[in-house]
This record gives C-alpha cells, sequence and structure tokens, in this order.
C-alpha cells in the first residue's frame, strides 16, 4: 500500500523521520542510552579492541558515516569495509574483534558470508538489521534492530537514516559501558538524536517540492558530481549511488578533498556539482576547505549545488542553489544532508518517466554472491 504517494520509494522518503524516531524508542530514557537487545553482553563490549563494520552498498555508507561516531565515543580503531572484499583477504581478526554487519534485508549474500568467515575466524558479529528474524541476524551475536518498518522500493531511503541512528546508540552504548564518553555527553548527544526526527520533517515539508521541481528542470542531465568532506564524504556517495540506481544517470561521489587529486579534471561549464557543506559553527577549518572547493570548480564553470545549513551565508556568492538543511551538532548532519539527495534523485527519475520503485537490472534483496 503506497498510503497515497505515486511510489513506495516516495512513501518510505516521507517516512524518513518516523525509521529514526521508531529506531530511537524504547533505547533512550532521560538521556541515559541503554539498547535493551544487548542486556547481558557488557563483558563482549568490554572485551573488544578494535570494530570493523562490514556491509554493500548504502548500508556501507551508514557504516561510513558510523565510524566518525563510533571511534568519538568509543575510542575504539573502526574500520569500515564492503563484505565482499572483507573476505576474500586474510583480515587480521580474533576473539577481541566486533565484527558490525549491516543489512537492511539481513539476507544479503555477500554480508552473510562475511559474518560467518568472521565467526569462524573467532570474531564478536553484531548485527544491525531491519528484518526480524532474518539471516544475518540469526548468525551474530548481537543484534540491534533497526525500525525503518519494511522497505518495498529497490533504492533504500529510510533504512539508510535507520542504520546510522542504531550505529549513533551502538556507540553511545559501548562507549558509556567502556567509560569512553561522559554520562552528560551522552545526554546532549541523546538530545540531538531525538531531535532530529523533526528536523527531517522540517525538511520534507518545507523543501519536497522545491527540490522535486529543481531536479525536474535537470531532468537532460548527462551526469552529476557529489562532493562531501569527513561525514558529509559518504552522504556524497550515497547521492551519487541513488541517482545512478533509479534514473541513470552517471554520477560519481568524491571526497571533496581529492579534487586536486585528479577528480577536478572532469570539471567543465555546466557540469552539476552537489557540494555537501560542513557547519561552520562545527568547524571553521573544514567549512573554510568546502568553501574553497566550492570557488575551485565555480571558477572552471561548475553548476554548484550546495546543500548547507541554514544561515550559511558563505556559500551563497558561489551556490546556484542552496538546498537547506536545519542546524545541527556535526554528526547528526548526514542525517540531515542525505534527505534533499533522496528527494532530488527521486524528483529526477519521476520527472524522466522511470519506474522509480524498481529500477532496471536491480532487485531489492541480493542473495547471490
Ligand atoms: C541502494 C541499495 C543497495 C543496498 C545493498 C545492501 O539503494 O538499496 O545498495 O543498500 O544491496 O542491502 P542490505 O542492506 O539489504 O544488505
Amino acid at each position: 500500500d503506497k498510503g497515497g504517494w505515486p511510489s513506495f520509494m516516495a512513501k518510505e522518503v516521507s517516512e524518513e523521520p518516523e525509521a529514526v524516531a521508531n529506531t530511537l524508542r524504547g533505547r533512550i530514557h532521560d538521556g541515559v542510552v541503554s539498547i535493551p537487545e544487548l542486556d547481558g553482553l557488557d563483558d563482549l563490549f568490554r572485551g573488544i579492541d578494535r570494530i570493523i563494520v562490514i556491509a554493500c552498498g548504502t548500508a556501507a555508507y551508514a557504516g561510513m558515516v558510523g565510524k566518525y561516531a563510533l571511534e568519538q565515543w568509543t575510542r575504539l580503531p573502526v574500520d569500515v569495509e564492503l563484505a565482499h572484499e572483507f573476505r576474500y583477504r586474510d583480515p587480521v581478526i580474533g576473539p577481541s574483534t566486533l565484527v558490525v554487519s549491516i543489512s537492511q534485508s539481513g539476507e544479503t549474500m555477500d554480508t552473510l558470508m562475511a559474518v560467518k568467515f568472521a565467526r569462524e575466524a573467532g570474531a564478536k558479529t553484531l548485527s544491525i538489521c531491519n528484518t526480524q528474524g532474518a539471516t544475518i541476524p540469526r548468525e551474530s551475536d548481537a543484534i540491534v534492530y533497526t525500525h525503518a518498518g519494511p522497505e518495498v522500493a529497490v533504492a533504500s531511503t529510510k533504512a539508510f537514516v535507520a542504520q546510522i541512528t542504531a550505529l549513533y546508540l551502538l556507540a553511545l552504548h559501548v562507549g558509556r559501558l567502556r567509560g569512553a564518553v561522559s554520562a552528560s555527553a551522552v545526554e546532549e548527544l541523546a538530545r540531538e538524536l531525538e531531535a532530529v526526527p523533526s528536523k527531517i520533517t522540517w525538511i520534507l515539508e518545507n523543501d519536497r517540492a522545491r527540490i522535486e521541481e529543481f531536479a525536474a528542470w535537470m531532468a537532460d542531465t548527462r551526469s552529476v558530481l557529489f562532493l562531501g568532506r569527513h561525514v558529509g564524504y559518504p552522504i556524497a556517495l550515497e547521492g551519487a549511488l541513488k541517482l545512478k540506481e533509479i534514473t541513470y544517470i552517471h554520477a560519481e561521489g568524491f571526497a571533496a578533498g581529492e579534487l586536486k587529486h585528479g577528480p577536478i579534471a572532469l570539471i567543465e561549464p555546466g557540469q552539476p556539482v552537489f557540494v555537501i557543506v560542513p557547519s561552520p559553527r562545527a568547524s571553521a577549518l573544514l567549512h573554510a576547505k568546502v568553501v574553497s572547493n566550492i570557488q575551485e570548480i565555480r571558477a572552471r564553470g561548475a553548476r554548484v549545488i550546495a546543500v548547507a545549513e541554514e544561515g550559511d551565508a558563505a556559500v551563497l556568492p558561489f551556490a546556484d542553489e542552496v538546498l537547506r538543511i536545519p542546524l545541527a551538532g556535526p554528526l547528526f548532519e548526514p542525517l540531515l544532508a542525505v534527505v534533499p539527495l533522496h528527494i532530488f534523485a527521486m524528483g529526477l527519475a519521476g520527472a524522466k518517466g522511470l519506474d522509480v520503485d524498481q529500477p532496471r537490472n536491480l532487485a531489492k534483496s541480493v542473495t547471490v554472491e
């Protein structure tokens, strides 16, 4: 049931606020984060010295975002790896390694095989999954479910924000347990998390129609680039993946710092480039670097579409279009910045008359390797 929306994807994007809210439900009490499913596993989390996150596609980008939070709040080293790459080398893992898998379906064969491989190598395994009782959580030592609700459209949207939410909860849970983050910091971060759903709603209510219109206007575009830095980098990758998946337009995401190491050669007059701009309040330095990237590509004729926080005036002179997101702490921006990109991809596919729910050549659940 599409609930009155033209597609499941449209419905699921509109459910992004609930996907976050439902994933938080029952896991934050008066500023204390505790995940009931992880009761009894304190020794497991105290005994690890390293985390490896494995996943594919959009779930892997959620993992890349989660790495920042996991490292910051647990002070454990974190690597993120594509599940299908992980098991075809000889990774250094053992009983003090926690392998966190992320999968919406819980059936992705590449991820499942990597989880089994990690288990056989003696690592501890934790599954972040959106499907109760799926194979991957059944194969894991611990489970943190995301509560995004069933995702029907092939392109993952609401599951992505729910996955990041679950990773943040996990990071706070483990970080607190290990004494790596203070109770007062957790309280403040929990409040930030709880504020995310209404901020996503703000974007959907205020900007959805405008972004869709803008996307329709770009329907003849042949290639779109996405740039981001820090947590904005995986968001750039996600923006590009979603666009190529459902519009069949060539799209690539880059780390903004890589520009001068090659990709800037792609910039020619008229080339559309989305730039995820970090908040100037969080890091003036990071912000300045991204603004200077914008100037570099703009000087070469790029058409710049900035995804920037409200009130960031520094981008205005150089951006052809600004997609606004509400103010949030630096680690919470990805949960907001991705929303305009999801709307954009969907709007563009719609304008091209494509079936956004069933893109060509793709299956919702990839159960072969
Ligand atoms: C992208 C997309 C895919 C999945 C990937 C993993 O929109 O849907 O990249 O994210 O195939 O799927 P799950 O999360 O079910 O393991």
